[in-house]
């Protein structure tokens, strides 16, 4: 059963859900994320960092929720914030994330931005195990996209995420069947 976390659109999760995924909760760092309209009628709840004493805090309680749900492993669906280990401890080695670039190249939060200013002629997208680095933990699959004349970060983020909607679906069966 899968605990999804989001913070923007909501494409990837779209992605998860169509592909029939046991999807069971989905939280969000933001009460206004577009993402959680695409929820439907699974339990949604958003952990906003003011909301609490400290990203600890937050952190700790978001783990609980996710549990109390069900999860057993965690999807980050462009889920833009830092976890800390009172989370990470929580699902360990359970922790995919999705990020649009070939990685270790272009980590962090403006990635499809930084390789259109690197000029770099191919992007791609990861899927990897998460740890307490930024976007840094081990990669269980990867897929070029080529970069191509005149992209704009919006092309060429859509054309990544073509790519994400159907690798980390399959990733994340891959690990469901484990
Ligand atoms: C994706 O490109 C993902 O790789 C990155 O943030 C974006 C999220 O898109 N981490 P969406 O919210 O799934 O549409």
């Amino acid at each position: 059963m899968i605990g999804v976390l989001v913070s923007g659109g909501g494409t990837n999760l779209q992605a998860l859900l169509d592909a029939g995924l046991p999807v069971v909760a989905v939280a969000s760092n933001r009460r206004d994320a577009p993402a959680l309209a695409r929820a439907g009628a699974l339990a949604t709840a958003a952990f906003e960092l003011d909301d609490y004493a400290s990203r600890d805090a937050r952190d700790a309680a978001m783990a609980a929720w996710l549990e109390e749900h069900g999860a057993r492993l965690v999807v980050l669906a462009g889920f833009m914030q830092l976890l800390t280990p009172a989370f990470l401890q929580r699902f360990p080695d359970r922790i995919v994330n999705v990020h649009p670039s070939l990685l270790p190249d272009f980590p962090g939060a403006h990635p499809v931005e930084d390789q259109l200013a690197a000029g770099v002629r191919e992007s791609g997208a990861t899927v990897h195990l998460v740890d307490e680095g930024v976007d840094s933990g081990p990669i269980l699959a990867q897929e070029r996209v080529p970069v191509l004349p005149g992209d704009t970060p919006e092309t060429l983020h859509e054309r990544i995420k073509t790519v994400e909607h159907r690798l980390l679906p399959q990733v994340v069966r891959e690990l469901c069947a484990r």
